[in-house]
């Protein structure tokens, strides 16, 4: 009889494969499919729950906050900081890092996450979704977590990375070095998730190309020549851009293609965090055998020096990745 493979049996198995493991991964891996499924549910019952439209707040970013985005960003925090598996959290709705409240014992994990990516499509129940990296903390076991426990690492230096899309189903991607990237749908009926996309790979042949075409004219010469090369019949390129990264990445993790959020003249830096979207993405799709740069360098060998800073993002197919970095680089 083949039940299928839960998250849990996943986690426990893989998880049993590392002698050096304490149990604290794998604890933080099930304490984030619970917060999953919590917002999950909250999601698909927004319309009914007064969880749709702006809090009437601003986020660091000056971003109008959502509903949803506190409601993802508290359930996060709560079901992660008494499990004694993290010892600082980083969110894009928290201006100052995250510490662990008294009674609660720090654990050896930083967690960076975009609790709720493409709030914009909230009210539209269009996709969205939740991104978080992990980090491996470099300051003693047991003390409150530092700064510099998530600052100046390279993305290198994640030991998991994952997303959550609440879509026309919730599925979630886990990425790790040792099991690659892996989908696992939640079935709601029982309300757990099942294996449901082994070894997740970049579908090779890329045919998708993601980026918001209104800003053209405040592009770099260079981009909107590549965009425009792409364009050509014989080529067979289409578009597609949802404005959630998440769902747009996830797309292309599928069904292969090119996302990019460049810099512009007003902001050289683009508009998505390292720490929270691009570096945990970047790790994905490398794992998955694609790549992401920031137009000129590799994101995973790069190092925040700031807890919200930004970066352009040209992620997904190798062969994309590389042509628009070659192009944005060109004299
Ligand atoms: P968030 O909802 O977490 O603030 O992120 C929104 C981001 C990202 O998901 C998406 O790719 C991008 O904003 C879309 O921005 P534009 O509307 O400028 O294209
Ligand atoms: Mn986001
Ligand atoms: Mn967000």
């Amino acid at each position: 009889m083949d039940e299928g493979i839960t998250l849990d049996r996943f986690l426990m198995q893989t998880g049993a494969s590392h002698p050096s493991a304490t149990g604290q991964f794998v604890t933080l891996l099930k304490q984030v499919t619970l917060a999953a499924k919590m917002i999950s549910s909250r999601v698909n019952r927004a319309g009914l729950a007064g969880m749709i439209g702006a809090t009437g707040e601003t986020n660091i970013q000056g971003e109008f906050v959502q509903k949803l985005d506190l409601y993802a960003n508290e359930t996060l925090k709560r079901n992660l900081e008494h499990a004694g598996v993290v010892c600082l959290m980083v969110s894009e709705e928290e201006d100052e890092p995250v510490h662990i409240p008294e009674p609660f014992v720090p654990g050896r994990y930083v967690f960076c996450t975009d609790p709720l990516d493409g709030s914009s499509n909230i009210d539209v129940n269009a996709t969205i979704g939740t991104i978080f990296g992990v980090f491996k903390r470099k300051s003693p076991d047991g003390t409150p977590g530092q700064l510099s426990d998530v600052l100046d690492r390279a993305g290198d230096e994640m030991v998991a990375a994952g997303y959550v899309v609440y879509g026309s189903g919730t599925l979630l991607v886990l990425a790790t070095k040792e099991s690659g990237v892996n989908g696992f749908t939640l079935d709601p009926s029982v309300g757990e998730f099942f294996l449901s996309h082994p070894d997740l790979r970049l579908e090779p042949s890329a045919k998708m190309y993601s980026i918001n075409e209104a800003y053209r004219a405040k592009w770099d010469p260079r981009l909107a020549g590549y965009i425009d090369s792409l364009k050509a019949p014989e080529l067979g390129f289409t578009q597609r851009y949802i404005g959630s990264l998440v769902a747009d990445f996830h797309r292309n993790l599928l069904k292969g293609g090119l996302f990019i959020y460049p810099s512009t003249a007003s902001a050289p830096n683009g508009k998505l965090r390292v720490l929270y979207e691009a570096f945990p993405l970047a790790y994905i799709a490398e794992l998955a055998g694609g790549s992401a740069t920031n137009g000129r360098d590799r994101i995973l060998s790069m190092k925040a020096t700031d807890l919200h800073q930004r970066t352009p993002l040209v992620i997904g197919n190798s062969e994309l990745v590389a042509q628009a970095t070659a192009a944005l680089v060109a004299d």
